[in-house]
């Protein structure tokens, strides 16, 4: 028999051994089993068969498949944030890396939000939505995940109850968190069907994330690095972007989408998930800042101000 073939039999029957199980009877299945394809591997019928339109308006399709692809694109980015906290020490250039891959998903999501804003007719658009209400993007778990495994607790809280609740604990952040604000009629104070099926669903979830992420999210993963001072700069370059990819490209560019749909003279379309979204979305209102102390006062000041104004002047 071939010597390398030989090699590799003795190989292997090492390691079955060492596991307690046969060689022959492994070498035996191999006989029997069929090749892997493609269409397998991936799962692809189940991925194909995963867009269920609530009408018949053919454009609803787009509008559920691009969620679907940012989706996968947020599931990407937590993959890499949950690696990044399971690490007993912290290796600067492995940091670097992830942090650059979730930096490149972002850029993918921003740069190819053109199929949302330009790719649908906006009149199937405004009649499909209505199929849809409450349901909004609003609801989606992994967005906050991603936020909450990138930064302090503390600094996705409410702007102005930030600096009363810093030393409060998790649960009191959480029950203050910026995004319930965009969620709650002005007039009354109720939270909105979105935020209460919402919070219904996720809360105790983000709790636990919020816990695991206090001593592991990415800006302590960042101070618990002990690296040179060259490297450390690279790192900070690396979440100044990070914190503008999430923070502002990202939210403007959905916010621009949500203008080419539903701002009209007189009175703007109402959102499907029933928040004053012309008030909320904007960043520079939210100013939400995974890393202030990377940012001087003048640039946190001037937060996604420039960006919103040029897109606005575009679209008058
Ligand atoms: C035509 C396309 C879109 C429009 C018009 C639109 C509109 C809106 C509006 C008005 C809101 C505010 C909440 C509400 O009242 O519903 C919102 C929130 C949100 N949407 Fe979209 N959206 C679009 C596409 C998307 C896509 C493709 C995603 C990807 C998952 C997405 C994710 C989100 C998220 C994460 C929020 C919460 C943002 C925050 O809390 O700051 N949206 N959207």
């Amino acid at each position: 028999m071939n010597q390398e073939l030989l090699k590799r039999i003795e190989a292997l029957e090492k390691k079955y051994q060492a596991s307690g199980q046969d060689l022959l009877a492994f070498l035996d299945g191999l006989l029997y089993a069929n090749y892997i394809t493609y269409w397998d591997y991936i799962q692809l019928d189940t991925l194909l068969s995963l867009q269920k339109p609530r009408t018949d308006i053919p454009d609803e399709e787009i509008f559920i498949m691009y969620h679907q692809i940012t989706e996968l694109y947020f599931k990407l980015s937590l993959h890499e944030i949950r690696q990044i906290q399971a690490w007993d020490e912290v290796p600067a250039n492995a940091l670097m890396d992830k942090i650059q891959r979730i930096n490149r998903y972002f850029h993918a999501l921003t740069t190819s939000f053109g199929v949302m804003e330009k790719g649908m007719d906006r009149e199937q658009f405004l009649q499909f939505r209505l199929a849809l209400i409450p349901a909004s993007g609003f609801q989606s778990a992994q967005y906050r995940q991603i936020e909450i495994g990138c930064t302090d607790l503390i600094y996705l809280v409410e702007a102005d109850k930030r600096e009363s609740l810093q030393t409060s604990d998790l649960e009191t952040q959480l029950a203050n968190i910026y995004w319930r604000n965009g969620a709650t009629i002005a007039e009354t104070g109720e939270k909105t069907l979105t935020l209460k099926q919402f919070e219904e669903k996720y809360q105790k979830l983000f709790l636990e994330e919020a816990k695991i992420a206090k001593d592991r999210n990415i800006w302590q993963r960042f101070k618990d690095c002990d690296t040179d001072a060259e490297t450390k700069e690279k790192l900070i370059s690396a979440l100044r972007l990070l914190d503008i990819n999430v923070n502002v490209n990202w939210p403007l560019q959905h916010y621009k989408t949500a203008v080419a749909y539903l701002a009209r003279r007189p009175a703007d379309v109402a959102a499907t998930g029933g928040t004053n979204w012309q008030r909320y979305l904007p960043p520079r209102f939210q100013k939400r800042i995974f890393y202030p102390e990377l940012w001087s006062e003048q640039e946190k000041e001037e937060w996604g101000k420039q960006w919103v104004e040029t897109t606005l002047e575009e679209l008058k």
